[in-house]
């Protein structure tokens, strides 16, 4: 904070200016309080501009522009540019440009300036600022949207005046809350692009009713935290804020007392600090309300004492004399020192101030030596490494925070130039001029200037040693230009003080020095107010005693400052930094890491978890910490529910105003401590080529948005090891974030990471019970769209029917369901259709009679209860809080229709049930598995047991219920691709399901069904299914007629294709489009044999008769006598007919069914290219584009091809690699293996 007046420190990449120097009586000075000679403000004509080397024509400056609003073609009225002959249009008023009086003389001025003339305000657009050093020209139009007049009158410049206004005391009629208000919200919301939502109107609504009633409104924190960055971009002194974007702000507008205010202080502090790696950081207290307010008495949060002697000279800093004074008579005893740091002098909601001292392990200091002077490091100079600022009141939408501190880092002239050298501060130059034997008698010895020169030099130097954040005014001077550069572009201009951006040494060979500014002020903003203790002082005196005799400062004493505990402290701070957790899912496991990962983060953070669709892309650039597990699905795609954010993050990637980064600003400037810190962990499955593709394609954007990558991406692998693999991760992400956000404490670590281990999986039976509800269970369906978040209908089964020969030994059904003609269930050939199943009611029996049902009639509808607990000033209170994780059913719904029972569990819940037996080997081997090593992997992929086999092997253990409620995974819908065509059979949806049935260990284990392809074929005509459609927009039918297509899809694969070509029949029965089609479409199947699984061959003939199929191949693997054919052998057999009717005509490819299939059929697909004339790599590239064009279209239903040998093998691979099979065989498994 100082340019280029005395005093006060500064922010350096906030150079707000502070109140300091006024604030210091003038007897507190050994020297004169007169600022150093400024520079008058260059743009003034008159002698000032003798001093710049720029031609006479450029004085006239700034003038406002004629009519151009756009509605006329005139161009901007440049006088500068005219030369003499717009000079004739007469000298500036009182030697302001920007009051020149031709333009003054357009209308009546507003405080007397041009800028302010009422008729100039609503005509003129255009302001043209030049740039002498580059000749480059700005013209600004942002002024426009100035909020309040600048200072400046008919007769004077007040350009240069240090405190040009300060805020008033008085509360703010209702009026002007309202009217700022208004364009605040409107700012907002254009901002987050959301100004024509109803979001908007019933933002605005809300708020004028507020302030209708109250006088007041309360900003939303994300819009607390839009305004505190927009003040910053608002200051017109502030040289580093190309920045602004970066503040990091903490809102504790909830605290009520001086001590909350001391912890968020101290936590700011030790945030912002960052071991020296600083970070720009705003604390935001609560608004003036009904004239009381929370303040910072000190100008800075950390700053030195001064103490004035009798023989009138001063030790330490005497700007801080007179608030010295104040801690004084706060009953503060400084140590007398040179470097004392003063304590925090706060006061809350109007209160009595209260005095705390900052333990000095938060206060980074640097010693200043020398890079050649060795005399330098015994002048026994320092300074702190943080210039916080916490005078200002910080002004957005008409709300007034008068206390708001905050900080950037330091520019090397504020402390080696200001602070150690100006001769009304420390007024070292003389002595450092003496140290490098200089003739301190004579000016032209420029003994002064050189002293500075090394002055800044040891501060840069000493810092940098340090490892302390500082810029250089060279390097700073450059971004502010790069700044402006964007901010034309952005809002088409930047208001500049050039009489504070010129760095206070070396002015000339900056380039902002060359550059016209113009000043204008907008809201939100900071603004000066009066010091704490003068006012404070003033109405205590009224309020008190009208008596009361005011003789210099005049508070209650407070014996000592309070000092909290660092623990204690340390506590509050954790509590402050946010994390966000974000997950996307398709069967539950990233939400179920993501909820271990927030349990984990409770520890040191206040983290939030939420899924990605839930995710307001707005927050991001918002965000500390951002912490993402997601898996990948269909052919590395993301998940259903993580599409909308990463559609989001590929826009902002084109919005430069919102990234993360500011892509525009200089690569110096991007510096790390700015960035959002940000970890990704991906679930996949390496039996996919893309392998956890959708998590680290959003590592990648995050680091293209500028986001800091805290740690690799974790990979976890479903095929092994994914459990271990994410508590490793966890446990080095969340150390990671322990050291990066200054949070590091052992036991805090310790006890997190224990969430991870067996240890930490503890229940607690007597804190959960069940209460009756006397109601009936909620209808499955609308419970089932409340848990998921859809709307989920009642379909009725018409019919199931095997579409597979009695001989087959295996069965694929077409099942048949009425939707009941809702509009929700409208559908789209190619679209799924998700299904809620139901367990079998046997398994559900199996579990219901091994459970310790803690009281309660499986069949009675209950609801779950927690006991939880409340450490209060009165001690503990205990409460009992419903779980809403399921609504409210019985014991058998919600194991038969909620929960999922037959995924093998994870290695936490083995840990919790290993609670419930005293059975010492169960225990010990329910242990060994939960602790998730590669002997539980082998265990799972082995056994895949469910859990009642579980509760069978494990005898003794006896399960409450309320854990099987509130720890089993959710049972999640299954997909199937719809396979009928809406126009053909309208209200009705059918599907084309492979019955799942399935042995492990190679046909010697349990047999196991699958739940929902088993389910629905039991299905009976008229029962319910619960379901909703799911839109694969990218799996459509392509619009134009004539586009040639070729679909693949063997086996169940099928299915989609059934509903495109009913569609295509019906589009050729349709009358009106007789003799429109032109296109082929051929479609290739494949199953084992022709007489026992070639699935709708009837239909498929009648498709290819009516011409709805052009071509039909079909690839038997196993019909007697032939050999084994896959879809993509006859692919290849066709080449160059496929390539024909395909690349040169841009026809559409369609694949559905098993991802080994699919990659067979694009390996495929590449062999042709290659043989049709591509090379290796234009084959890849037109494979590529195709795929980005939409031309190449995959439906992928996961690993359901011979699963059990694909996983072996993929297995087998990965153990090759890995191996420890000692510990895999030493370990016996007791499940039983026999064949059920
Ligand atoms: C987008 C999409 C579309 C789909 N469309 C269709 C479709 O049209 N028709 C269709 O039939 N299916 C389709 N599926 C698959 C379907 O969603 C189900 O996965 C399938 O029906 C099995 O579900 P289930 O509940 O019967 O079996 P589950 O109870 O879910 O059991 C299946 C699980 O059992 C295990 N398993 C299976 N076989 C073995 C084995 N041999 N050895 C060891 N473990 C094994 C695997 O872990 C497998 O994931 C589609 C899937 C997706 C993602
Ligand atoms: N999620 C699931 O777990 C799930 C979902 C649906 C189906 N299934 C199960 O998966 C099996 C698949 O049933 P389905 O009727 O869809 O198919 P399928 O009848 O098993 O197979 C269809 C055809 O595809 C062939 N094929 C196998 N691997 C191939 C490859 N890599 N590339 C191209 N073709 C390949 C098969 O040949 P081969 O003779 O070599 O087998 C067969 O000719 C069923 O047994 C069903 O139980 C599981
Ligand atoms: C239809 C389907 C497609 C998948 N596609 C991929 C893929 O492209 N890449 C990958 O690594 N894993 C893929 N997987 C595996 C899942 O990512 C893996 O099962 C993961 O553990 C699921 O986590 P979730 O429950 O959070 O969705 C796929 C799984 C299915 C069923």
């Amino acid at each position: 904070m100082q340019k280029p007046h005395t005093g006060s420190k500064v922010n350096s990449n906030c150079r707000i200016k502070t109140n300091q120097r006024l604030t210091v009586t003038s007897q507190a000075y050994r020297h004169s309080p007169s600022p150093r000679p400024v520079p008058a403000p260059q743009l003034i004509i008159g002698q000032s501009m003798k001093r710049r080397e720029h031609p006479p024509k450029t004085t006239k400056n700034l003038i406002m522009n004629g009519e151009c609003n756009g509605k006329t073609s005139s161009p901007p009225n440049d006088i500068r540019n005219d030369g003499d002959s717009k000079k004739s249009q007469g000298p500036t008023v009182g030697g302001c440009p920007v009051m020149s009086r031709s333009s003054a003389q357009q209308g009546p001025t507003v405080g007397g300036c041009p800028v302010m003339s009422k008729s100039s305000a609503q005509h003129q657009q255009f302001v043209k600022i030049q740039n002498f050093s580059s000749g480059k020209q700005y013209v600004d139009t942002l002024h426009q949207k100035r909020e309040t007049t600048v200072t400046c009158s008919e007769q004077r410049c007040f350009g240069s005046m240090m405190f040009p206004e300060k805020a008033s005391t008085d509360p703010r009629p209702k009026e002007v809350v309202l009217s700022h208000a208004v364009d605040f919200i409107n700012e907002y919301y254009d901002h987050i692009k959301k100004r024509s939502s109803p979001l908007y109107e019933g933002r605005m609504k809300e708020v004028q009713e507020s302030i209708e009633a109250t006088g007041t409104y309360k900003l939303t924190e994300k819009e607390l935290i839009f305004g505190a960055k927009m003040a910053w971009r608002n200051s017109a002194r502030c040289i580093g804020r190309i920045q602004w974007s970066r503040l990091q702000v903490f809102d504790a507008r909830n605290v009520s007392t001086a001590s909350e205010m001391f912890q968020a202080i101290y936590s700011h502090i030790v945030y912002a600090t960052n071991k020296g790696n600083i970070r720009s950081t705003m604390t935001v207290f609560p608004p003036r309300a009904n004239g009381k307010d929370f303040r910072v008495w000190n100008n800075q949060l950390i700053s030195y004492a001064g103490y004035a002697q009798p023989d009138g000279s001063i030790i330490g800093d005497p700007a801080n004399v007179e608030f010295t004074e104040v801690c004084k008579s706060l009953g503060w005893k400084g140590a007398g020192g040179n470097f004392d740091v003063l304590p925090l002098v706060l006061s809350a909601n109007g209160k009595e101030p209260e005095m705390f001292d900052l333990p000095l392990s938060a206060v980074l200091q640097v010693e200043f030596s020398h890079p050649s002077f060795d005399w330098f490091a015994a002048l026994g100079l320092k300074w702190y490494a943080l210039p916080a600022v916490s005078c200002l009141l910080l002004d957005i939408g008409g709300i007034e925070f008068t206390g708001a501190p905050f900080n950037g880092w330091y520019m090397v002239t504020e402390i080696g130039g200001r602070d150690l050298c100006d001769p009304q501060r420390y007024d070292m130059a003389k002595k450092i001029a003496q140290g490098m034997g200089l003739d301190t008698n004579s000016y032209a010895s420029l003994w002064k200037d050189r002293a500075l020169i090394e002055a800044n030099l040891a501060v840069l130097y000493s810092f940098q040693k340090a490892g302390v954040t500082i810029a250089d005014h060279h390097s700073m001077a450059d971004s502010f230009l790069k700044h402006m550069d964007n901010e034309q572009r952005l809002r088409g201009g930047c208001p500049a003080d050039w009489v504070w951006i010129v760095p206070p040494i070396s002015g000339g060979i900056t380039p902002v020095f060359h550059q016209e500014m113009l000043n204008y002020k907008l809201r939100p903003s900071f603004e000066y107010q009066a010091d704490a203790w003068k006012i404070h002082s003033v109405k205590k005196k009224t309020e008190e005693s009208p008596k009361h005799k005011m003789k210099g400062i005049t508070f209650k004493k407070i014996a000592k400052a309070v000092s909290l505990s660092t623990a204690m402290m340390n506590n509050a701070m954790a509590k402050r930094i946010k994390a966000t957790i974000l997950y996307a899912t398709e069967t539950g496991k990233s939400e179920y890491f993501a909820d271990r990962l927030y349990e984990v983060y409770k520890y040191a953070f206040n983290p939030r978890i939420m899924c990605m669709e839930e995710y307001d892309i707005t927050d991001l650039e918002n965000e500390n910490l951002l912490l993402i597990v997601t898996s990948t699905f269909g052919n590395g795609n993301p998940p259903s529910n993580g599409e909308s954010f990463y559609e989001n993050l590929q826009e902002l990637m084109l919005d430069e105003e919102r990234s993360l980064m500011n892509l525009s600003m200089p690569k110096n400037y991007r510096k790390k401590h700015d960035k959002i810190r940000f970890a990704v962990f991906g679930l996949g499955s390496k039996a996919y080529v893309k392998f956890c593709a959708f998590a680290k394609d959003l590592d990648r954007i995050l680091i293209r948005l500028g986001g800091e990558r805290i740690f690799k991406v974790g990979e976890g692998d479903e095929l092994g090891g994914q459990d271990v693999s994410f508590n490793n991760w966890t446990r080095d992400v969340f150390k990671k974030s322990l050291e990066e956000f200054c949070l590091e404490d052992d036991e805090n670590y310790k006890e997190a990471v224990k969430m991870l281990t067996t240890e930490g999986q503890q229940w607690d039976k007597s804190n959960w019970r069940f209460v009756e509800t006397n109601k009936k269970g909620i209808d499955v369906s609308e419970g089932l769209g409340t848990i998921n978040k859809k709307t989920v209908s009642a379909c009725k089964i018409l019919s199931v029917e095997n579409l597979q020969s009695e001989q087959s030994g295996r069965s694929t059904i077409l099942v048949k369901m009425s939707t009941g003609g809702l509009d929700d269930m409208d559908y789209e050939p190619g679209d799924h259709l998700a299904i809620f199943p139901a367990n079998e009611d046997s398994l559900v029996n199996r579990i219901i009679t091994r459970t310790d049902l803690q009281g309660i009639q499986p069949d009675v509808v209950t609801k779950l209860e927690k006991q939880e607990m409340k450490t209060t000033l009165l001690g503990t209170v205990k409460s009992w809080k419903v779980e809403n994780r399921l609504p409210q059913c019985s014991l058998r719904t919600a194991l038969s229709r909620y929960l999922d029972i037959t995924s093998p569990p994870t290695p936490d819940f083995l840990a919790l049930l290993a609670n419930f037996t005293d059975n010492e080997d169960e225990k010990k081997n329910l242990n060994t598995l939960a602790a998730g090593t590669s002997l539980y992997e082998d265990w799972k992929f082995e056994h895949h047991p469910n859990l009642a086999e579980i509760l069978e092997e494990y005898s003794t253990v006896e399960i409450p219920a309320s854990l099987l409620i509130a720890e089993l995974p959710m049972l999640k819908p299954r997909y199937y691709s719809i396979s009928s065509s809406p126009r053909m059979f309208p209200g009705e949806i059918h599907l084309t399901v492979a019955v799942v049935i399935y042995t492990t260990r190679e046909g010697q284990g349990v047999e196991h069904n699958g739940v929902c392809s088993t389910w629905l074929s039991t299905r009976k005509q008229g029962d319910e299914v619960a379901a909703y459609t799911k839109s694969a927009s990218t799996f459509h039918i392509p619009s134009n007629p004539s586009t040639p297509v070729v679909m693949i899809g063997p086996g169940t694969g099928i299915a989609p294709f059934r509903g495109f070509w009913q569609d295509r029949v019906h589009y050729l029965n349709d009358k009106q489009n007789n003799g429109k089609l032109s296109a082929d479409w051929k479609l290739y199947f494949g199953c084992r044999r022709s007489d026992m699984d070639h699935i709708y061959k009837d239909e498929m003939q009648d498709a290819l008769n009516g011409e709805a199929l052009t071509d039909l191949f079909t690839a038997y693997s196993r019909e007697p006598g032939q050999q084994k054919t896959y879809v993509q052998d006859m692919l290849i057999q066709s080449s160059s007919k496929f390539y024909n009717h395909i690349m040169n005509n841009d026809g559409h490819i369609f694949v559905c069914g098993d991802v080994s299939m699919a990659s067979g059929v694009y390996k495929a697909f590449l062999q042709i290219l290659e043989e049709n004339g591509l090379t290796k790599e234009e084959a890849k590239t037109t494979m590529s584009n195709m795929l980005r064009e939409h031309r190449y279209h995959e439906d992928i239903f996961g690993v359901t091809l011979r699963t059990d040998e694909v996983t072996r093998q993929l297995r087998e691979n990965e153990t090759n690699e890995t191996s420890d099979t000692s510990q895999q065989l030493a370990f016996k498994t007791r499940i039983n293996p026999a064949k059920k």
